[in-house]
Order: C-alpha cells, then structure tokens, then sequence
C-alpha cells in the first residue's frame, strides 16, 4: 500500500506534503536518484543539474524522483597529502551511504550519478546490495586542456613536476601549465580510473553503453541523462535489477574492457569489490589472466596511446570497442544490459567516425596485451598488481631503497638519491597500515619526469593512480602493517621483478628473513580515533578488494 493510502503513514503524508508532492504522485514509483556531487572538485561539479534532468525523466516516465547526495574525495586534490588517506575509505562510506538511503527510504528504482575514481565502485556496490533495478549515469569526462600547441591533462602536470626538478620547466612554465591543464568540469580527461570505471559500468550492463561517453560539459550530457530517468522506469517495468544485470558473465565483460583499453591498477580493486558485493567469485590471478590475452585496442593515455576521452567519444565510444571486442570474440554475449539491449546490438548501433584512429581492431592492437598484470612470489605470497602499461615483458633486478611512507620517498627523489636500477620501496601504505592506501602518484609522475620512469622500479603495499605510469608494482599482500615480507626488506637486498614469469622475489636466505620476522614490531600509527581508526580494524587485503567486513 502507498504512503497515499495507508491511514497510519498520515505523519509521513504530512512530511511528504511539507515537500510539495501530491496523493498522485505519492502514488507512483518513487525513483531515488543518488548525486555523489561535491563542490570541492570539478569532477563531479555537474552532478546537480544531470539530477535535475534525471528527476525531469523519472517524472515524464511517471515516477515520483527523489534526489539525495554522497561525499565524493577528490583524488588529485588529496594526493601528496594526508589527505588521501581519505580517498580508497571514501569509496566504503559512499557504498554505506548510498545503501542505507535506499534502505531507509524503500525506493522502487535508482539512478546512481557517478563520476570521480572512488564514486563509480561505491554505487555499483551499493546498487549491488540493495538489487532494485538501477542504473548508473557516469557524469562524463572533462575536455583536455591545450597548453603549446598539444592537447594536456593532468598527467602532464604531475610530470610537469619531474621536469622542474630536471630543468627543463621552470616555475612560470608549471603555473601557466596548470592555468590550462583542466579547462572546466568532469572527470580526469584520460583512461584515468574514473573513465576507466565509467567504461567497467557499460560493459557490466548497469550503464546504457553511449551515455556515459558524453563529455561532462558537452550540450547532448542533459538530455541523455534525462533519458537516464525515463530509463529507470523502464528498468523497474522489466525488473532489470543488479543481481540479473551484473552476472558472471558480465563481470568477465568488465575485465576484458579494462584490458582492452589500458585501464587503472585501481580497477583491480574495485572488480574484487563489486564482484564480492554481486556474489560472483572472483580472484586476483583472473583479472591477471584476461589481461595477459586481451590487447589493448584503444589508443588512450597513459596506455595505450596519445588519445584522450574526448577523442574516444568521438570516434565511436565504448559502444564501438564492444563492436571490435565482439567481432574479436572477447565478450560473452550471454549478458541483460540495463537498457534491454543485448551486446550485439550495442556494436550494430555504434557509430564509427570514419578515419578514426582511436579504436583498433584486435589483430591490429596499440599494444599486445593488456595494461596490467598480476604477480606473486616471495615479496608478494598473496599478489600484487604489475602496471604493465603495454609494456614487453621485462625483468628488473636492482637494489632495495626502503621507505616506510610515501613522503619520504618523495624526498628522496627530490634530493636526487634515487638512481637508474634501483627499486624502490614504499611500504606501511597499504590499505591498514597507510591507513588508507594512498595514491603515489606523487612518486612516479616525478620518477618519469626525471627520466626515470624506465629505470626505476617502485613496489609498494599502496597503489596508483590511473595516470601514474612507469615500472610499478602496487598493492603487495600481505600488506606491511600486517607483517608482509615487504616490511621485512632492508636497504640493498635484491629484488627481482620477472612479468613473464609473473614473480616478485626478494632474493634473501629464508634464515635471514625469519630473523628479521622475529625482530619485525608493528610500527605504532597515529590514527586512534575516528573512521580511519575504524577502518584499519574493519578493512581486509587489496587482494580481496580492500572492503570492509
Ligand atoms: Fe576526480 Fe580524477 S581526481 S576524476
């Protein structure tokens, strides 16, 4: 019965009058429209005015739209400072927050606005757990900025930052690069984690494949999300909830279009996530083996080529690389995409511009195998995460230089003491022990301005950014707060890293590190109070998804 009709809902009628509705509307489907809109970033800056157009869709679909609102963390906001500890725990309050709304308020449907990194996993998360039919509207990709004649991001500003260090910017050039880098509202303007998270909800089926593509401040964005509103309706009529929507087979669609365009380590972490909150089984060494057969085929930063998110719209979208990964035989088809289309009609829909050279066919690949992969061994019993960036397989054996946060690190290679071979060893940044598993974008886009991105292996227990590139190794477990071979390395011992083998080995006698295992004390942590307190005792390993029980 409705609030309309129950006799004792009378003081929830009254609340609901308070809100302008009527018996009628009262009466219909009542659509919760989650915003994850914060006004500290441009990522998620439009998120208001799509809820708006969304809320206009629901209505003219005969629904009754009810809008609420998320935190968002600002990724390249925080990072470098403490800041960022806040980010991957964001992801969690978002998912709780999200859940507990639709909980409390019972709604019939709901439509997920998402757009930075942490924003996208958490609704899928949420949406997941609640299992009303849903879909996600990803906000869009913001425009590259133009800065001397070529097209910028913000992964050249952070490498911007190297080559001040180097010389070959000076401060005025850093300035005037960050005037231009961002020229207005949207998500990281590459095959970032946020865009990359934006493509793993089209290919798992909760996003209309073709909406999300839109640029964040393109003019077709808010007549799209008004179709989003009318498309919750429909899914509630057909009942296209998560649980029929994201599948097993739709999980695998999501990993091999994480493959195939070069996308985030972050996404790592974010499928283990969600496929724990859907239900579906999924360990680390899959999404390892997809990458390992699955190219990269589109041409984006920072993997796979020079191309930004604007250009991947233009040529076609991710309806165009389903067209390519289908023809390929990469994608299983068997799959219910939240708009009731199957997979083939996505690809017999796109719209390839002609001459494009964005999207490559699968015998023709920017890069032979995927953006990442997965690794064990001494230094990492329960995996680790190899950003390949289309690299060959290499092997690196070089020197441990240990530090036991980010920072330190940072001043290290600031001072110049970070020299061709070495690896680098950044630990307690895991997600415990950090707390929070911090981003060390800080590290690598300095690395590579320095020219050291080719030379320098960096392996930590935290992670990366999606425009962080380079010979990196995140998200070693167990984790060094936990007492992970990584908090037993010492200055000088050898590490090998071998990606054809799949092996991160540090190469000291067992005896040795036993002793060192015997000596090992927890470092003692500042954090005692409050919700990262609370989540260093709830969070599990990277290797699961770094969720909290
Ligand atoms: Fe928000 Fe990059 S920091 S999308």
């Amino acid at each position: 019965m409705s609030i309309a009709d129950d006799p004792d809902r009378a003081p929830a009628r009254s609340h609901l009058y308070a809100m302008g509705l009527s018996e009628e509307e009262m009466r219909r489907p009542v659509v919760g429209i989650a915003s994850t809109w914060t006004g500290t970033m441009p990522c998620n800056l439009t998120h208001r005015e799509l809820a708006a157009h969304v809320a206009d869709g629901v209505r003219a679909a005969g629904g009754t739209p009810m809008e609420f609102n998320t935190i968002a963390v600002s990724d390249n906001l925080t990072m470098h400072t403490p800041g960022m500890r806040a980010s991957l725990v964001s992801r969690e309050v978002i998912a709780d927050s999200i859940e507990l709304m639709g909980r409390a308020h019972g709604f019939d449907a709901l439509v997920a606005i998402v757009g930075c990194d942490k924003t996208v996993p958490a609704a899928i998360m949420a949406l997941a757990r609640l299992d009303v039919p849903s879909v996600v509207l990803y906000s869009g990709t913001m425009m590259p900025g133009r800065w001397r004649g070529r097209d910028v991001t913000i992964q050249d500003m952070w490498e911007a930052l190297g080559e001040r260090e180097v010389g070959r910017l000076d401060q005025a050039d850093l300035d005037d690069l960050a005037r231009h880098a961002c020229p207005g509202a949207g998500t990281c303007a590459a095959q970032y984690t946020a865009n990359t998270m934006g493509s793993v909800a089209d290919f798992l089926g909760l996003a209309p494949f073709g909406i999300g593509d839109i640029p964040a401040e393109a003019e077709e964005k808010n007549a799209a999300a008004r179709r989003v509103g009318e498309l919750a309706m429909d899914a509630l009529a057909r009942d296209a909830r998560p649980s029929r929507v994201l599948t097993a087979d739709a999980l695998h669609n999501a990993i091999v279009s994480v493959a195939a365009m070069g996308g985030s380590t972050n996404a790592v972490l974010h499928l283990l996530a969600i496929a724990r909150e859907a239900g579906l089984p999924l360990v680390i060494d899959e999404i390892g083996e997809v990458c390992r057969r699955v190219p990269i085929i589109t041409g984006l930063k920072p993997s796979g080529g020079p191309y930004t998110a604007l250009d991947l719209w233009r040529a076609g979208g991710t309806s165009l690389v389903a067209r390519r990964l289908l023809e390929a035989g990469l994608l299983r088809e068997n799959v219910t995409l939240v708009d009731g289309r199957g997979l083939a009609d996505v690809a017999a829909q796109a719209e390839e511009r002609p001459g494009q050279e964005v999207v490559a066919d699968v015998a023709r690949p920017f890069k032979p195998r995927g953006a990442l992969a997965i690794l064990r061994g001494s230094l990492a019993p329960d995996g680790c995460v190899l950003k390949l960036g289309g690299k060959d397989d290499f092997r690196h054996e070089g020197p441990a230089r240990v530090f036991d946060s980010e920072n330190d690190c940072y001043a290290a290679i600031q001072e110049g003491r970070i020299v061709a071979g070495d690896v680098v060893v950044v630990r307690y940044e895991g997600p415990a022990g950090g707390p929070g598993m911090r981003e060390m974008l800080s590290i690598t886009g300095p690395l590579v301005g320095r020219g050291l991105g080719g030379s320098v292996a960096l392996v930590t227990d935290g992670r990366f950014s999606g425009v962080s590139h380079g010979l990196v190794i995140g998200h070693v477990t167990p984790e060094a707060y936990h007492g992970g071979p990584i908090a037993l390395v010492r200055d000088g011992d050898t590490v090998v890293i071998d990606s054809a083998a799949g092996t991160l080995d540090l190469l000291v006698p067992e005896e040795e590190l036993a002793a060192r295992r015997a000596a090992w004390r927890r470092p003692e942590r500042a954090v005692e109070r409050g919700v990262l307190a609370k989540y260093v005792r709830t969070v599990g390993s990277a290797s699961d998804g770094a969720v909290t029980a």
